[in-house]
């Protein structure tokens, strides 16, 4: 066989054993791999080129042309099975990323406002609507801000009516405490009003922590209570009915009757404590209002002469009223919810019932 006979045959060979290894591959990668191994400057085309330079210059061109046909033709192979491959790739991928869109979605869990920051909120909001400012004070108190300037001197009997934590006092410092109400924030607020060179009309509306020595299933240490009071020229026991009777109502969502009941706080003169229509027997008695068809729901009155003194308000002409009610107590009684313990244990399960 001649040189050239015997180049054409290895060229054949080689590239139908291509054409059989391209039609075989299984991915873009290995066709690309056998691209570089027969197509490539160090493949075996041209490895078999290198016999060319023992042929005579006239036979040249002739496997010149033979090898560009077959470089013509691998070429065309590879690029149809790579169009193939391509094609069936993508498939695949489609195939692995289908959705299925009748699977059920997957609902995110959003966390919410604990009850009681949803009551304070409410609440605050009822008396920010009627013109109330919000006010705010330290839960640390001394004994003026919570007792004295309130009208409750040093051994005053109803002292006792506050379980009171106190804190050790250092040598002459007076002791401070945790605020048993919120009301030393009337002092508060009403002695930086005067301190600043300003007088009434003041309406305010503030919101706490209060803490008492004291745990049962209706009572807890800490506590919330929303404090509101008003001091103006003319303001009366009508002002504060009023004023109740708006606040129960928006805060229940229904026309809820009230009614003022004679008590005693040493901060306000007259006092009285304020008790609903049972909102859940409609006043024909059950367990919760004892049977009375009333449930007492906060304290109020009118402030007391002294507390205007001792914070520099002349009370012969002006007068106010003051209402301080426990926020726990109210949301329970919105609700329903029977244990005031469960505002404090945080079981999910009564959070998220509760959830906004
Ligand atoms: N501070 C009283 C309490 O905690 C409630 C109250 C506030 C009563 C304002 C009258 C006026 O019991």
């Amino acid at each position: 066989m001649s040189e050239l006979d015997a180049l054409k045959v290895a060229l054949k060979t080689l590239q139908d054993k291509a054409l059989d290894e391209f039609s075989n591959a299984e991915s873009l990668q290995a066709l690309q791999v056998l691209r570089v191994s027969y197509l490539g400057k160090k493949g075996e085309l041209t490895s078999v080129l290198k016999g060319v330079g023992k042929l005579p210059p006239k036979e040249r061109p002739v496997i010149g042309q033979f090898v560009n046909a077959s470089k013509q033709t691998l070429s065309e192979s590879l690029e149809k099975r790579e169009a193939c491959l391509a094609l069936k790739e993508k498939q695949v991928r489609i195939e692995a990323e289908r959705i299925d869109v009748t699977l059920s979605g997957r609902t995110s869990s959003k966390g919410s406002l604990h009850p009681v920051q949803q009551g304070l909120n409410e609440m605050t909001a009822i008396f920010s609507q009627l013109g109330f400012d919000i006010a705010e004070g330290p839960e640390i108190e001394d004994e003026f801000h919570n007792f004295d300037a309130l009208n409750i001197p040093q051994e005053h009997p109803a002292r006792a009516m506050h379980d009171t934590f106190f804190f050790h006092p250092d040598g002459d410092e007076k002791a401070n405490l945790l605020r048993t109400h919120t009301s030393p924030v009337q002092i508060r607020t009403m002695k930086a009003c005067v301190d600043a060179g300003g007088e009434p009309p003041l309406a305010v509306v503030a919101t706490g922590r209060v803490y008492r020595c004291d745990y049962d299933v209706t009572h807890s240490p800490m506590f919330h209570q929303v404090e509101v009071f008003k001091v103006d020229k003319n303001i009366s026991l009508a002002h504060l009915k009023g004023v109740l009777q708006h606040f129960l109502s928006a805060y229940f969502e229904k026309d809820v009757p009230i009614r003022l009941r004679p008590h005693y706080f040493p901060f306000t003169e007259p006092s009285a404590e304020v008790d609903i229509a049972c909102v859940f027997c409609h006043q024909k008695g059950c367990r919760v209002c004892k049977g009375s068809g009333w449930i007492e729901v906060l304290g109020s009155g009118m402030i007391h002469p002294n507390v205007l003194k001792s914070v520099g308000i002349d009370s012969t002409v002006y007068s106010g009223f003051a209402f301080g009610l426990g926020v726990e107590r109210l949301v329970m009684l919105k609700y329903g919810i029977p244990d005031l313990r469960l505002f404090f244990e945080n079981d999910v399960r009564f959070l998220r019932r509760m959830g906004a």
